[in-house]
């Protein structure tokens, strides 16, 4: 399944220019993805974790990502970094030939659960056995504002926590749970979660959830 035409030009042209916020957590990267790994930073943008990974000391990095305008920006801002534009899955890479995936405030740009089980999957199919995923993304928020947007755009799109940005943007904010089965279907247990507050595209703060998923033999 491929990205929408209009998410496409969302992500072409809005979306390109902006400055992703959504921060790693050093503790949870060191503790579960080891340095000597290859790495896939899937849904890269301009390759900003990328670039942060390398500067850590991960020797073996490649990010990916679905926006031409955003990997050519990556390529300006980052010529260190390896990133690939990939507007469609499969992947071009090989079975289990990464130790972790990077999957980072990807899933609030998917707002369809078909998509956004066919992205998993095919981190599934690309992270070998006892390998890692990192997800990193923006649960349902409580505050009224958020409600409040939730509630206005539940008709238009059809899931409740899918809504629009004035610019253009479509985004999703998750029920945990589901988050956690996506990853549970796709060949990961889940090992560790941690919830902070982060700050947003749109420069508010939120809360966000990460989950280590461990891939099973
Ligand atoms: C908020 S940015 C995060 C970029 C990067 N992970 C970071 O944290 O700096 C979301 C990324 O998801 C990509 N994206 C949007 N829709 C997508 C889709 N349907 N499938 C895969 N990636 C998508 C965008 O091109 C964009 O680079």
């Amino acid at each position: 399944m491929e990205i929408s035409r209009e998410a496409r030009e969302f992500w072409e042209r809005a979306g390109a220019g902006k400055t992703f916020t959504h921060p790693l957590d050093r503790e949870l990267l060191d503790a579960y993805v080891p340095r000597d790994v290859p790495v896939l930073d899937y849904g890269c943008g301009y390759g900003r974790l990328t670039a942060e990974l390398m500067a850590a000391g991960y020797a073996d990095v490649r990010g990916v990502d679905v926006s031409r305008a955003l990997v050519e920006r990556g390529r300006r801002e980052h010529p260190e970094v390896r990133i690939e534009h990939c507007a469609r899955l499969p992947l071009p890479f090989g079975d289990a030939s990464f130790g972790a995936a990077l999957l980072f405030a990807v899933l609030t740009c998917v707002p369809g659960t078909a998509q956004q089980r066919e992205i998993v999957a095919e981190l599934g199919r690309v992270v070998r056995p006892g390998g890692v995923l990192y997800v990193s993304d923006m649960p349902l928020q409580r505050d009224r504002w958020d409600v409040a947007r939730y509630e206005e755009y539940a008709d238009r799109f059809g899931t409740y926590g899918v809504f629009g940005t004035p610019d253009g943007g479509v985004f999703r904010h998750h029920e945990p749970d589901r988050l956690r089965g996506l990853v549970r279907a796709h060949g990961f247990t889940v090992e560790a979660e941690r919830t902070d507050v982060v700050p947003t595209l749109d420069g508010r703060t939120a809360e966000r959830l990460q989950i280590i998923g461990r891939r099973q033999g």
